[in-house]
């Protein structure tokens, strides 16, 4: 992967830098990193916390849209077998594709499209975390330059692996709340079912009432006690 890494003090979001180079026909690994954010997202609109100190990376990548799913769940084990080493702790993931260190997100992924480029946006709390989250330095002294070859090289090794059962297998052995009765928001809907884990496309398998359903995308917001 022929990584290109602009490196930025500020940025609005990584998300709106990575869009304008995909517009302008900017190949594939073209990536950015920033110091802090004054406008970063999350998933669903949800607005990212992003202080100095902490890893705002995002990176362009065209895949056929069949791929997206594979993508989702491999930059998601990515992240976590970079995580892994350094915490000493129980990493799980939590669909679609966030990562928690005992219990409490360290990282989270946003992909968007534009045109047939996936912007791929990860942040992950080093230094910082807002109340109830996790932040790396709980377990290990490493600021986000250090981290951040440790997660390309993890990126690299999940792309050349490129297995989607494999990678759902993966993913459903390190999944948080497998068998727990959840409740998701999905479009506007709230749901609820028992999470059974990924398929290969990383769609959530809900077990409910009328059968187990794939759902593409959802928010977990509730997972009732065991
Ligand atoms: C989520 O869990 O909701 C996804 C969070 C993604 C945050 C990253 S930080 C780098 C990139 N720039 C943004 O504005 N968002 C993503």
């Amino acid at each position: 992967m022929d990584w290109r890494i602009t490196r930025l003090d500020e940025v609005a979001s990584t998300m709106d830098w990575a869009r304008e180079q995909a517009v302008q026909g900017a190949p594939d690994f073209t990536a950015i990193t920033a110091c802090q954010q004054t406008q970063g997202r999350g998933r669903l609109g949800h607005h990212w916390d992003s202080p100095e100190g902490n890893l705002y990376f995002s990176f362009i990548m065209r895949i056929p849209g069949e791929l997206c799913g594979l993508m989702s769940l491999s930059l998601a084990l990515a992240l976590h077998d970079a995580l892994r080493p350094l915490t000493g702790a129980s990493v799980e993931l939590k669909w679609p594709n966030d990562v928690l260190v005992d219990g409490r997100k360290i990282g989270g992924i946003l992909i968007e499209m534009e045109g047939d480029a996936a912007l791929v946006g990860i942040g992950v709390n080093i230094l910082h975390a807002p109340s109830g989250k996790a932040f790396l330095n709980e377990w290990q002294d490493i600021d986000a330059e250090a981290f951040l070859p440790l997660l390309l090289a993890q990126i690299e090794r999940v792309y050349e692996e490129a297995d989607p059962v494999k990678a759902a297998a993966r993913w459903n052995e390190l999944a948080a709340y497998k068998g727990r009765e959840i409740s998701f928001l999905h479009g506007r809907e709230m749901l609820s079912g028992i999470f059974e884990g990924v398929d290969e496309h990383g769609h959530a398998r809900i077990r409910g009432k009328d059968g187990t359903k794939t759902y593409a995308s959802g928010e977990v917001m509730e997972v009732r006690p065991c």
